[in-house]
């Protein structure tokens, strides 16, 4: 299209399309958004396809020449679209997935039209700015103080990554960062509960302290860290000659949502001298829902903090954060001295670099979208939208604690249920006190509930995923959408029902 307004594209090339390229196929690419957002309820929440399907769909020569932005599009609305599972679907209830917001969408779409790139405050000034006014306004909702330092990663991994190098810098004898950790003779040590999230053992294992030196602590009924075990398991550790330097606490498991006695685990990590780190990736942002802010008690006496906005602030991925109690601490972590990254005559407030706290160079505008959600729902509605959720975990439990053909594996926390289903022909046998018996109907109870958690997923009205509790396999589910309902908790039950039915 010919647009006698537009200067930038005489050439026509299409990386530098004409302004009325750029509206048509942005008004194209919105109805695109606008057509999927409105009919994402009626969709199949997983697809029926399989990775040759997908292949045959896409052209795979190596393209020599472009095509229309409309072709493209095209890819992107019969192939991509159907072949997807769709992660915005109210029963989407596998693992920890939040839906996007069409506002953070555009958000997106802005900040890579921008292309700031947040490395320092020199290279993208108001981009910083905004990203250090939203940690600010999550320190604040954390609790954490004012002179508190944080920024956005990709994810909760990541998060847990920076927070655990913090940990083990502040810990440290000085010269281990300059020496392979095999120059020091002693094990450095970190607690954390069984039910923790596997990114905390593999950031140690990354960071050279070594998979084996993750002290797993047992946990409770509640699946809640046991404080005597986390005592034992330190005094057992001193006396072996080893350091124990950190203790990660878990705001809302992965498995089951479980939230660690928080306060108690800060007196201990002050008794001896530990980091204390919360990973509250999936929990954190639901202290902003009045009926779980208790669990998140003694969140605020933390070094530090993984939350991932892409989970419970409904964010679409990535966006993780970590927040330092003490900034200094990161920056002595991170901060390396290179000429090109030196920054030249420039206050302090301007002289200030992403870099120096966290693992990456450059760095996308997440920030843009944690401001507009932030700024443009609000935290009335947020917390709002928090507390439905939890509503809705808690129907779901209501309704499988009433029924003869379900029965819940964990108590509901936060937004995670547990459960299973249990046919009638069970239920003499798991009455009986005899354990070879029991045994043997649990095993059968794991492998009918694996099926049905199969069929669950090819069937496409619900999605959950599963875990172990206790042994035992588990449905999971997890509700983080705004579109999700109660009605929603009784369908995915019929859903189990029909197909239980249909299996038998
Ligand atoms: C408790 C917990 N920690 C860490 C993570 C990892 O987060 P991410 O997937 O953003 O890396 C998850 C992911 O579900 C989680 O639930």
């Amino acid at each position: 299209m010919n647009d006698k307004s537009d200067t930038a594209h005489e050439g026509g090339s299409p990386l530098d399309p004409s302004a009325e390229e750029i509206r048509r196929w942005g008004n194209a690419a919105v109805e695109a958004m606008v057509e999927y957002l409105s009919s994402i309820r009626d969709r199949r929440v997983y697809p029926q396809t399989t990775a040759r399907e997908i292949r045959e769909k896409l052209e795979r020569n190596l393209p020599e020449s472009g095509i229309d932005f409309e072709r493209l599009l095209e890819t992107f609305k019969d192939v991509i679209v159907p072949l997807s599972r769709h992660n915005g679907h109210p029963r989407m209830f596998g693992y920890v997935q939040a839906p996007g917001t069409a506002l953070a969408a555009l958000a997106d779409l802005l900040a890579s039209t921008l292309n700031a790139n947040l490395t320092a405050w020199r290279s993208a000034p108001a981009a910083v700015e905004i990203e250090r006014l939203t940690i600010d306004w999550i320190k604040q909702i954390v609790g954490f103080p004012a002179e508190a330092g944080g920024l956005f990663v990709s994810g909760g991994s990541m998060a847990n990554f920076a927070a655990l190098a913090a940990a083990r810098r502040a810990k440290a004898p000085e010269d281990l960062l300059n020496k392979v950790a095999q120059s020091f003779p002693r094990a450095m040590r970190v607690y954390t509960s069984t039910e923790t999230h596997h990114s905390v053992a593999k950031a140690a294992a990354l960071l050279g302290i070594g998979r084996d030196n993750v002290r797993e602590v047992a946990v409770d009924e509640r699946l809640k860290i046991r404080i005597d075990d986390l005592e034992a398991k330190i005094v057992e550790d001193l006396a072996a000659g080893h350091l124990p330097f950190c203790v990660v606490g878990n705001a809302g498991t992965v498995n089951t949502g479980a939230c660690d006695p928080l306060r108690e685990i800060g007196e201990v990590a002050r008794r001896f001298n530990l980091w204390m780190h919360v990973d509250a990736s999936y929990g954190g942002f639901a202290i902003l829902a009045t009926s779980a802010r208790k669990l998140f008690d003694g969140l605020k006496e933390a070094d530090s903090i993984a939350l991932d906005p892409h989970k419970w602030l409904y964010l679409p991925v990535d966006c993780g954060c970590v927040l330092y109690r003490d900034a200094q601490r990161a920056r002595a972590t991170f901060a390396h001295d290179a000429e090109y990254t030196r920054v030249m005559a420039q206050e302090a407030d301007e002289a200030f670099a992403f870099w120096d706290y966290g693992p990456d160079l450059s760095r996308r505008f997440r920030a843009l979208k944690v401001w507009m959600i932030l700024k443009g729902v609000g935290l009335r509605a947020l917390g709002a939208a928090i507390e439905k959720d939890l509503a809705c975990a808690r129907h779901l439990e209501g309704l499988v604690r009433a029924s003869e053909d379900f029965e819940m594996l964990a108590p509901v926390e936060l937004s995670i249920f547990c459960f299973r289903h249990v046919l009638p022909r069970f239920k003499p046998a798991l009455a009986r006190a005899d354990e070879a018996e029991r045994r043997r109907v649990e095993e059968e109870l794991d492998a009918w509930n694996e099926r049905l958690l199969v069929e669950l997923q090819r069937d496409g009205s619900s999605y959950l995923s599963n875990a172990r509790v206790g042994g035992r396999f588990s449905l999971r589910g997890c509700v983080m959408n705004y579109r999700t309902t109660l009605r929603d908790m009784e369908i995915l039950l019929e859903d189990l029902r029909r197909l239980a039915e249909r299996l038998r």
